[in-house]
């Protein structure tokens, strides 16, 4: 599977299932969150799932246990690949949400890129997410290595905060798409860098290929 998530944050459907269409060869999964959800979740959803593409739903669920379960339970009704929880949820919560069947893969937000956090606090969330039964985490470029060695290999590192080139915006800790595979990303979640390129298709062609060279 390829392994740039394309984020598809913005409000129009039409926009997003051109998106889609222009990226195809390039990006297996796309990710909703609420901007395009409250719009056209649905539709959208049906579209990229139609076209044999996967959903990755970025909702970051953070409530009491039974409701953020039945949440999970609804968003693998519509079939989506993976969706998000908080990891600031707690314990009671994680647990509740792995133990639901046939479930899509689960993501535990451990510290939004946009704030500061050190590596130590991100790993302790990382690890508590993992001993719940969650697939892995979003974590920041700069964080991989410590969470896959101290998580092991198998757990999902998912990774936001890409830029192609420096670039002063609400990111806070940035790498480069190659810096983040090398460091052992699963995934790297690009929005602006793809959507605001004169040319979006020209640019997840360029970041696909990037890391399929190394
Ligand atoms: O546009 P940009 O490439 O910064 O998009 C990054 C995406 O990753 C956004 O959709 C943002 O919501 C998401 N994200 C993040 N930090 C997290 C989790 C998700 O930036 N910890």
């Amino acid at each position: 599977m390829k392994k740039t998530i394309l984020a598809l944050d913005i409000y129009d459907f039409k926009k997003a299932q051109n998106l889609v269409e222009k990226t195809f060869k390039y990006i297996d999964v796309y990710k909703v969150g609420p901007i395009l959800f409250l719009q056209s979740g649905k539709e959208i959803i049906k579209v990229i799932n139609d076209s044999g593409k996967k959903v990755f739903l970025d909702l970051k669920f953070h409530d009491i246990p039974a409701t953020v379960k039945r949440s999970v339970e609804s968003a693998r009704e519509l079939g989506v690949f993976s969706l998000t929880v908080h990891s600031i949820g707690g314990e009671e919560m994680l647990k509740a949400v792995s133990s639901v069947e046939n479930r899509p893969k689960i993501w535990a937000v451990t510290v939004l890129t946009s704030q500061i956090a050190t590596p130590e606090e991100v790993l302790r969330r990382a690890k508590l997410t993992k001993s719940c039964g969650i697939d892995g985490v979003i974590a920041s470029p700069l964080e991989i290595s410590v969470i896959k060695k101290g998580c092991g290999s198998d757990f999902d590192v998912v990774t936001p905060g890409i830029r192609l080139a420096k670039v002063e915006d609400d990111q806070k800790r940035v790498a480069t798409p190659e810096t983040a595979i090398n460091a052992g990303a699963d995934f790297i979640v690009v929005g602006r860098p793809i959507i605001e390129a004169p040319d979006p298709a020209e640019a997840a062609k360029d970041i696909c290929e990037a890391i399929e060279k190394l």
